[in-house]
């Protein structure tokens, strides 16, 4: 998914500058231009553009699971997307949403972290099945239909949270290279034995 390609005429090296391009060659510096300039972040401009396709990223696996036949590939779906959705919710409260609280307003921004905690409750219970039981597939329907609530809280043009968000005072580019930072570490996670249930932020269960 990250671009390590780059061309010299990205690093300012381009037709225009042929001796840019063999200063670069002779000096062996090429590769380690490369490795300097090719961060992954360049494949979103900025903080929103990560969290958005990360938005489209879990639409397309709704819709797989939709489509799937088979309880199998039903449940290998169901997990693709307790775990996008569990790393972005948290990539979210942890770094997006507070760097953004003065630019949004008070109701949206506590609205967020409720919306969260109500997809959290689905995820963890969904995880917990192991794709087995009468409402397993109601559940991630039920599910999906929340997601699509709250990403339209998000992304409404004019008054979401990004467009208030983006209305305020908040380097959105720096952002982004947190949000991806956090991001990979906690993909990283999710390979090497799997991340725990997600945590509730606002919404407190009822004991047991
Ligand atoms: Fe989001
Ligand atoms: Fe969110």
């Amino acid at each position: 998914m990250h671009r390590f390609i780059v061309t010299p005429d990205e690093l300012g090296a381009g037709p225009g500058n042929k001796q840019g391009v063999r200063d670069l060659l002779t000096q062996g510096s090429l590769a380690r231009d490369q490795e300097r300039f090719a961060m992954p972040q360049e494949q979103f401009t900025d903080a929103i553009a990560l969290l958005k396709a990360d938005h489209r990223k879990v639409e397309d696996l709704f819709g797989k699971f939709e489509k799937a036949s088979g309880s199998d590939r039903k449940w290998e779906i169901a997990q693709q997307i307790c775990n996008e959705l569990k790393i972005h919710a948290q990539i979210e409260e942890e770094i997006f949403y507070p760097a953004c609280e003065s630019a949004v307003e008070e109701d949206l921004y506590k609205e967020a972290f409720v919306e969260h905690d109500g997809a959290k409750v689905l995820i963890n219970d969904i995880v917990e099945t192991g794709g087995e039981g009468e409402f397993f597939e109601a559940k991630v329907q039920v599910l999906s239909e929340e997601i699509e609530h709250h990403v339209k809280e998000e992304e409404k043009p004019g008054e979401g949270f990004f467009a208030q968000a983006r209305d305020g005072d908040v380097d959105m580019v720096a952002l982004r290279d947190q949000l991806l930072a956090r991001k990979e570490e906690l993909m990283a996670q999710a390979e090497n034995g799997g991340l725990p249930p997600a945590q509730l932020t606002a919404v407190h269960e009822e004991p047991a």
